[in-house]
């Protein structure tokens, strides 16, 4: 059988850092307010010259060193993002060009924070049929362009970033003891649409629009949609929190994360958690999250690392990866 095997793992942030007393000349609001609600103290934010395609093709030149391979390499890319550069072409495709590949495919998925989660799916299953044989899977973002910057409910709570993986179609046995992408589980419901969205778009208004945000109806279903995904996740595997070894969820907010592992019973220490210093990156999160664990020494060959998102959409979905 075949399965999509983790080869490498990369990052890029904005060299522009922004830490939370610098939103108190902005907006009315406090470091305080900001690290006990959401557990955030500094995000980076995009500057001139930095884009979602910037960003993502430094994420993928970093995962491609990581993986000892070259830009040639590559036949297939996935961009999860919902802040392109352009309206069309796929950012995706921009990446592609900055990486010299002109053979391949590439394109952009949309799930906002949970297009990680979608996009690794996608690759998944393309190279498990056959369609291609090494992949880029991205998340990059550029959400700082997308804030209102008057609206302290929301510009507090995100930052910019990518993180990338190259994933290799290798055999595998079939078990759930093969290393790779073991299982995954997506979800959506659009009738919670109007409760994260941008007010804005091609179609409609002809403008970007701002992101809009009732956070608090968003926290309410965070961690019943984030638990039952994962229960599915375990129910196909046989697997549970026992036998996990990292725990690499969505980082809006601490809150979510550690109510969401508490529930499932993941012990603390076995919680990566990046949001303190990068703020909520949407689909970016969870790669800039493994890629930090990688890079650090806690997630190795064989670990078993299970990744969860919930967003705008609603969306939702887990992954469970054998490193
Ligand atoms: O990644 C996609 C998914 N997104 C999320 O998961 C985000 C989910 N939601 C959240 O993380 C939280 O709901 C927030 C962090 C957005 C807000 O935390 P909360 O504990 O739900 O606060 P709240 O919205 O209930 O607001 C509490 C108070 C309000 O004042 P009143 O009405 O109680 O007087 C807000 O106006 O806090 C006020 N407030 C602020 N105060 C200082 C809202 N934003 C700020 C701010 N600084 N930046």
């Amino acid at each position: 059988m075949i399965r999509s095997i983790v080869r490498g793992v990369g990052s890029a942030l904005p060299r522009k850092v922004m830490a939370n007393r610098d939103f108190e000349n902005v907006v009315e609001t406090s470091d305080e307010w900001i690290v006990q609600r959401t557990g955030i103290r500094q995000r980076h934010i995009a500057g001139e010259g930095e884009t979602t395609a910037s960003l993502g093709e430094n994420a993928a030149r970093a995962a491609l060193d990581n993986a000892g391979l070259k830009p040639e390499d590559i036949d297939l890319i996935v961009l999860a993002t919902s802040t392109p550069d352009n309206t069309f072409p796929a950012t995706a495709v921009n990446i592609q060009a900055r990486l010299g590949i002109t053979h391949g495919a590439a394109f952009d998925v949309q799930a906002v924070c949970t297009g990680f989660v979608y996009a690794l799916t996608t690759a998944d299953l393309y190279l498990r049929g056959g369609m291609a044989k090494r992949a880029l899977v991205i998340g990059s973002e550029t959400f700082s362009r997308l804030l209102d910057w008057n609206d302290r409910s929301t510009c507090v709570l995100f930052g910019d970033g990518a993180g990338a993986l190259v994933l290799e179609a290798g055999e595998g046995a079939g078990s759930v003891g093969d290393r790779g992408v073991l299982t995954a589980k997506l979800r959506s419901d659009g009738s919670h649409r109007e409760k994260l969205y941008v007010d804005g778009g091609p179609s409609t208004t002809g403008t970007v629009g701002h992101l809009r945000m009732e956070g608090r109806e968003v926290f309410k279903h965070a961690v019943g949609m984030i638990t039952d995904v994962i229960e599915a996740v375990y129910e196909k595997t046989g697997y549970g929190s026992t036998d996990i070894d990292w725990f690499v969820p969505h980082q809006a907010n601490v809150r979510i994360i550690d109510a969401s592992a508490r529930k499932l019973g993941i012990a603390p220490e076995k919680v990566v958690v990046t949001v303190d210093h990068h703020g909520n990156t949407s689909a970016a999160s969870i790669p800039l999250a493994l890629a930090e664990a990688a890079a650090d020494g806690r997630i190795k060959k064989g670990d078993l690392v299970l990744l969860e998102a919930m967003g705008g959409g609603f969306t939702w979905g887990a992954v469970l990866v054998r490193w």
